[in-house]
């Protein structure tokens, strides 16, 4: 099956050759992008969709959320808006829900918000799970991701368990054994968050070379309530991609320049914890590929939009609108190591967002717009 989508205004592709091209028409074959080029030259196709001279644009792709959960957290986002500051604490009120909750709720709660997510755009998303922590809810909570979507990541180092407070090197000792040796048939990553008040980096090395020696890629958690040692770690050991990176000196900034670890900018957790944003234009200035994730959880961001993310750091972090558009979909496929997404080129997967505006610019523009007209998922209109 082939589609013609014609008329484009704007075509933002990410493509180093292409950059931003106007008035183009796209064809795709099936689930990949086959042809772009002129509208007077497109080939004939199966069926046709005119964008009538709106902006196009690769898929969002959020390399960062936490969808398998039960419950919500809105009386402490109120607390907070309220004066009281966020810890991470309630990570433990999530866990409990978690666990009284059937795989089914688990399962259509997750697809509910990958739903809500596609409405916003955002084609490619990453699944951590990380509200179980113990094996069997674990396993459970990446095998309800892995039926959902391709990346899953294992973060069964979220926190301590309440039951293991007072040992937490035992809880560190089973996520290292029983548990990822349970969960890696259904993870690709796995992920730490590593703060104080969670694990420190002996503990998460540990973890993350108990992930890489079952064969997963690593990511992490870091300096997200404080300055710490997890970015360098997370360039030490090679990992696609820190996370939050919203304490960084310039140690950090220099580590994550000289690596092809990705900074994964997290503009809903400052905004829903009310803390200060971290600088993007220092990281983009020092050569550091940056990508853009909602962190969607029931906590520190529940948000599931890109566009707002987009927004927040156009105005919060310094990105220009077509930085932090790059971030949102090249920066987070870089961030999970995919070649084959968040750019429109032949060959890339066929995943498109119509908007409804002239130009990627009002994605930050209009702030809170509902400007998603249409979403080609795997080259199928949504
Ligand atoms: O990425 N920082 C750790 N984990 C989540 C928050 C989880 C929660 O508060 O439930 C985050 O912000
Ligand atoms: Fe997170």
């Amino acid at each position: 099956m082939s589609l013609l989508v014609t008329n484009i205004g704007e075509l933002f592709t990410n493509d180093p050759g292409l950059g931003i091209v106007h008035d183009v028409a796209v064809v795709v074959e099936d689930d990949r992008i086959a042809w772009i080029g002129p509208v007077s030259s497109a080939p004939a196709a199966d069926s046709a969709l005119d964008a009538d001279g709106a902006a196009v644009l690769p898929g969002f792709v959020d390399s960062h959320a936490h969808l398998v959960f039960a419950g919500d957290r809105a009386a402490e986002f109120g607390a907070r808006m309220a004066g009281e500051a966020y810890t991470g604490g309630g990570i433990r009120t999530t866990v409990a829900a978690t666990r009284a909750a059937s795989d089914d709720e688990l399962r259509r709660n997750a697809r509910r918000l990958v739903g809500e997510a596609l409405r916003q755009g955002t084609t490619t998303i990453e699944i951590k799970s990380g509200y179980g922590l113990s094996v069997a809810d674990e396993r459970r909570s990446l095998r309800v991701a892995a039926e959902i979507v391709e990346e899953t990541t294992f973060l069964g180092a979220h926190v301590v368990p309440a039951e293991y407070a007072d040992r937490p090197g035992d809880y560190v000792d089973l996520v290292c054994g029983e548990m990822v040796e349970a969960v890696a048939p259904y993870a690709k990553w796995v992920d730490v968050f590593c703060e104080r008040g969670a694990f420190d980096a002996e503990q998460a090395r540990a973890v993350l070379l108990a992930g890489a020696k079952h064969g997963l890629g690593l990511r992490l958690h870091a300096n997200q309530l404080g300055p710490g040692p997890g970015v360098r770690l997370a360039v030490e050991l090679g990992a696609a991609s820190a996370d939050h990176c919203t304490h960084l000196d310039d140690a950090d900034v220099d580590a994550l320049a000289s690596s092809d670890t990705v900074a994964t900018l997290l503009p809903g957790a400052e905004f829903s914890t009310r803390s200060p944003y971290p600088d993007g234009r220092r990281l983009l200035d020092a050569g550091v590929t940056v990508a853009l994730a909602t962190d969607c959880n029931p906590g520190s961001s529940y948000t599931s939009s890109m566009p707002f993310c987009i927004a927040l750091a156009v105005r919060e972090m310094r990105l220009t609108p077509s930085e932090a558009v790059a971030a949102a979909t090249v920066g987070g496929a870089t961030a999970l190591r995919r070649t084959d997404l968040g750019r429109v080129s032949i060959g890339a997967r066929a995943d498109l967002i119509v908007l409804d505006a002239p130009s990627h610019l009002h994605l930050a523009y209009r702030p809170g717009v509902p400007l998603i007209r249409t979403v080609l998922h795997h080259g199928v209109p949504q």
